[in-house]
């Protein structure tokens, strides 16, 4: 591999991230969604955030025509949902317990926190394409966050709680 790519890759590794599942239903109403650790806040005012999506992605056509999707933010104990977003099996709401929301999204449960969003704006940036999304509903829950560092997933471990 390129030395700066594996350079990059290091970096970007060693940042620690959140997990989510973005969601969303496709022209033919079929829930599709997958894992993203790409989201991030970018406005208060709108209120927006942002993910981005790797054109290589096999819903990557189908979420570029969405006009709506949801950010389900992971909790500590939904590393399985971490792994089944982003693997191959082909029936990913089969196994895992969502529901239609309000606003019409397939949203999953149980989850930290659910952000619905529709689209703001699309911005092309290389080979990903940066979703950028107004938040119009917004469910938190106290459960703690799952977490995504060096290709492993886990949850806060306690020392981190305890002042020095
Ligand atoms: C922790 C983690 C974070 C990920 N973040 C992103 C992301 O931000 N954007 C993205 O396009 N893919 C991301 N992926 C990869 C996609 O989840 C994965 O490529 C996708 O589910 C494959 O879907 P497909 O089988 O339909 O192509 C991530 C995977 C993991 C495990």
């Amino acid at each position: 591999m390129d030395k700066k790519i594996e350079n990059f890759k290091k970096a970007l590794g060693n940042y620690p991230t959140g997990v989510t599942v973005v969601t969303a239903y496709n022209e033919n109403n079929e829930p599709m969604g997958l894992t993203v650790n790409s989201f991030a806040s970018v406005s208060l005012d709108p209120l927006l955030i942002l993910w981005s999506i790797d054109k290589r992605v096999g819903t990557y056509d189908e979420f570029l025509k969405v006009d709506r999707f949801s950010v389900n933010i992971l909790a500590s104990d939904q590393a399985e949902l971490c792994n089944l977003f982003a693997s191959r099996v082909p029936d990913r709401f089969g196994q895992c317990e969502w529901e239609k929301s309000s606003l019409e999204l397939p949203v999953l449960k149980d989850t930290l926190a659910t952000l619905q969003c529709k689209v703001h704006n699309r911005v092309e940036a290389g080979d990903h394409t940066i979703m950028i999304g107004e938040v119009l509903e917004i469910d938190n829950s106290d459960k703690t966050p799952l977490l995504y560092h060096n290709r492993t997933i886990g949850a806060i471990p306690e020392t981190f709680y305890t002042k020095a």
